[in-house]
């Protein structure tokens, strides 16, 4: 078994598609360890995403991604990290395979509706930024 971090971004919680997303994990074999509505601050946004800072986009996504609540969550099954990137679909929806989370509810490359660690080692870096180790057993 293999865990990775999920984000609800603040588009789809402002959409009201955050159901429709959680079904979906379910959906595809994953188990939620645990989840939680949160405000992401600044401080918080430039760390996670610290791999894109000095990038053109960076100041809109850590605007975007303190704009509203999301949803974090970590989720577990076999190959979970690539499974849900595969469920999210490519980082812009127009890309983005049909039937895929970002396809179906992405608005732009910014406001994708989901996230997903990139891979194991990342997951566990992400998990740390929201949840302390006795929340993610
Ligand atoms: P994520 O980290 O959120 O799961 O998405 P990702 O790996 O598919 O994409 P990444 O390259 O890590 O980019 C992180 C997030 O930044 C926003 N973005 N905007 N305007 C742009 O060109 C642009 N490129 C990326 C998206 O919200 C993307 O998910
Ligand atoms: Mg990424």
């Amino acid at each position: 078994m293999e865990k990775t971090f999920a984000i609800v971004k603040p588009d789809a919680l402002e959409a009201r598609n955050a159901g429709k997303i959680l079904a979906r994990i379910e959906a595809e074999g994953f188990r939620i360890v645990t989840l939680k509505k949160h405000s992401i601050t600044k401080a918080e946004a430039e760390g996670f995403y610290a791999e894109h800072a000095g990038k053109g986009f960076f100041g809109s996504l850590v605007a975007y991604m303190t704009s509203g609540p999301v949803l974090v969550a970590v989720l577990e099954r076999e190959n979970a990290v690539a499974h849900w990137r595969a469920v999210m679909g490519a980082t812009n929806p127009a890309n983005a395979d049909p039937g895929t989370i970002r396809r179906e509810l992405g608005q732009s490359i910014e406001r994708n509706a989901v996230h997903g660690s990139a891979n194991p080692a990342d997951a566990a870096r992400e998990v740390t930024f929201f949840f302390s180790q006795a929340e993610i057993l």
